[in-house]
């Protein structure tokens, strides 16, 4: 018995060992390692509703490399990989065409293909799919209500704006614009732009918002749309009551070789 309690702790020193030799490589927390390589998933702009899935380019050269800490995107092997054209703007024709792209979000969407077509036809018996609505007023909808937060008192606008002033009314997978007309999921810019001139203007000038890509301003770039960011449907975050929902922010960065701490960063500089 004592014997094999022994031998059972050489093993286990042993084994200690050999985890603590394979710790120098970056290795996933969860031991022991699965037999099927387990795909990860980070987020490029907002948790839960921009995940990208990570995969190799090439060999040795992944799509992303994501913070451990956060799970979101820090950086893109290639700033094109899924996106198209992001299609007409006004007021961007100097931009040639094919530079401006975008990721879709159609393809973010799970409900989005049966949305026009199973539920919302107008042509459903009475209970249930509903009839298309008479009006834009708040009616209750509870199949919605685990979707969209608040959902009769939508805090988007503080209970001043509805469902059909975005969604259009017999076209649900499209958006609408300020005469009826459908527009895309894709192009959620032209929705916002509506309301928030001022923003899309921005936007459009590269002050809000996010492009990455070719550093030349003729250059191809992928902007990122507003519900890449912004969640349509609850604009105000919780106690912040801000338009949006901040990430627990990164570590601070290592502190160079040789240094014990980060105080002489306190010292004044060499005066210019
Ligand atoms: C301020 C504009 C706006 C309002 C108001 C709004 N939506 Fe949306 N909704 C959007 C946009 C934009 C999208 C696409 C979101 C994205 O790309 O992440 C969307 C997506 C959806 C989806 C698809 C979600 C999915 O995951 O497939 C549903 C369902 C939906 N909205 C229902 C509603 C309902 C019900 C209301 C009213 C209570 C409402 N929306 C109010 C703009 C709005
Ligand atoms: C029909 C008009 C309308 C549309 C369309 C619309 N918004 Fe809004 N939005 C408002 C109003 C009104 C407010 C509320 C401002 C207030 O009273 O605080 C608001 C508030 C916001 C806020 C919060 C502002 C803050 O100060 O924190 C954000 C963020 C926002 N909208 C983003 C969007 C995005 C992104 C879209 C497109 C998906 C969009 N909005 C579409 C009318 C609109
Ligand atoms: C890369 C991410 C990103 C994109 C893309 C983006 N926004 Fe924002 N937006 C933000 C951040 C971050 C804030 C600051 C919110 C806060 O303080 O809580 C903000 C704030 C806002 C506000 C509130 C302004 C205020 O004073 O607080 C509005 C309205 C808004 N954005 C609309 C838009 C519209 C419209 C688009 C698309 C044309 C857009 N945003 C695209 C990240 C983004």
């Amino acid at each position: 018995m004592k014997i094999l309690t022994f031998s059972a702790m050489l093993l286990a020193a042993f084994f200690g060992i050999f985890q603590s030799t394979h710790s120098q490589q970056p290795a996933p927390a969860v031991t022991p390692a699965p037999a099927q390589p387990v795909d990860v998933t980070c987020f490029e702009s907002r948790k839960g509703a921009s995940e990208v899935v990570k995969r190799e380019l090439s060999v040795g050269v992944p799509n992303v490399k994501c913070s451990p800490k956060t799970g979101a995107v820090l950086w893109w092997s290639d700033p094109f990989d899924g996106t198209v054209p992001m299609g007409d703007m006004p007021q961007m024709d100097r931009i040639p065409s094919g530079k401006a792209v975008v990721k879709p979000r159609s393809e973010k969407l799970a409900l989005l293909p049966s949305c026009g077509i199973a539920c919302h036809n107008g042509v459903g018996p009475k209970f249930i799919p509903p009839t298309l609505p008479t009006s834009k007023k708040p009616t209750p909808i509870p199949t919605m209500a685990a979707m969209v937060p608040d959902l009769q008192n939508l805090q988007h606008g503080r209970e001043r704006i509805w469902c059909l002033d975005c969604h259009h009314t017999t076209q649900r997978n499209k958006l609408v614009d300020n005469f009826g007309d459908p527009i895309s999921i894709d192009q959620p810019q032209l929705l916002c732009g509506k309301c928030h001139g001022d923003r899309l203007r921005d936007w459009r000038d590269g002050i809000h918002g996010k492009r990455i890509g070719e550093w030349a301003s003729a250059g191809k770039k992928r902007w990122f749309t507003c519900t890449e960011c912004h969640n349509p449907h609850n604009v105000q975050d919780g106690a912040r009551n801000r338009g949006f929902v901040q990430l627990a922010p990164e570590s601070p960065p290592q502190i160079p070789k040789g240094m014990k701490d980060a105080s002489w960063e306190k010292t004044p500089g060499v005066p210019h």
